[in-house]
């Protein structure tokens, strides 16, 4: 199957993407692990794209359309692939139908992760990501096993991402609700939405999820 997970920052889209991707082996397609991995590897798009993300706003549709038309060519995203992120603006939902055209294949559906902002604030400034290997825990929800240290691989590099700093979540929310937002209508008016209530348990929004899933690939929808 082919889908976007749509949602606010720090709904659970980057989880859910991870946990489908383990069980069902479509590739989680995250731009903004993209662009940290550019930061990482100290590109010149990951030096433009630090800045700007570091800000809580939006790197250009141009840059993110091209590492998805990359991305899509490999040989791993032919069976399905999650697209967490993408698109997030009007001009990225029209740039991958014209891809998808293309490449004769269709987006199956587009899952909308519904979650109050006060939730999304105490979510977001508890997340922990592993540097090493991207493991993600939450201090209160999901902490690792052992404090400090990931459960993955050992390392006790566990970050807080430059983001997730208080003065930037309030920036990220709103121009989510500025430019992300109207993809709701977009998708709603091609009959692909499906919304899930991501206020709940990991094994909830997974079991919803799986619904969601399944009843799409039977047709039900
Ligand atoms: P990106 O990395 O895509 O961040 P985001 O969309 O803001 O989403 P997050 O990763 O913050 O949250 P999430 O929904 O994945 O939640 P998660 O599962 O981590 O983008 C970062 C930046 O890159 C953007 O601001 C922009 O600058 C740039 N960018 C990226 N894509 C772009 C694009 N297409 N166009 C332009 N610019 C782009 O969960 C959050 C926390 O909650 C975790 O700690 C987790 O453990 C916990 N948690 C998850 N689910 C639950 C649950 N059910 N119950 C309790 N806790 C939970």
């Amino acid at each position: 199957m082919r889908l976007i997970f749509l949602g606010p920052p720090g709904s659970g889209k980057g989880t859910q993407a991870k946990r489908l991707q383990a069980q069902k082996n479509w590739p989680q397609l995250s731009t903004g692990d993209m662009l940290r991995s550019a930061i990482q590897a100290g590109t010149e798009l990951g030096l433009k794209a630090k800045e700007i993300m570091d800000s809580g706003e939006l790197v250009s549709d141009e840059v993110v359309v091209g590492l998805i038309n990359e991305r899509l060519k490999g040989n791993d995203c032919q069976s399905g692939f999650v697209l967490d992120g993408f698109p997030r603006t009007i001009p990225q939902a029209q740039a991958l139908d014209q891809l998808m055209d293309r490449l004769q294949l269709q987006i199956d559906a587009s899952v909308l992760f519904e979650i109050e902002n006060s939730v999304l604030i105490e979510r977001l400034s508890g997340r922990r990501t592993c540097s090493s290997c991207g493991a993600m825990f939450h201090l209160v929800s999901a902490p690792p096993k052992k404090e400090g240290q990931c459960d993955s691989c050992g390392s006790s590099s566990l970050i807080q991402r430059e983001d997730d700093r208080p003065e930037v979540i309030q920036k990220r929310l709103k121009v989510y609700h500025e430019q992300t937002f109207p993809l709701i209508d977009y998708y709603e008016g091609q009959g692909k939405l499906r919304r899930i209530n991501a206020d709940q348990s990991l094994s909830e929004v997974e079991k919803a999820l799986s619904e969601i899933v399944e009843g799409d690939m039977n047709g039900h929808h």
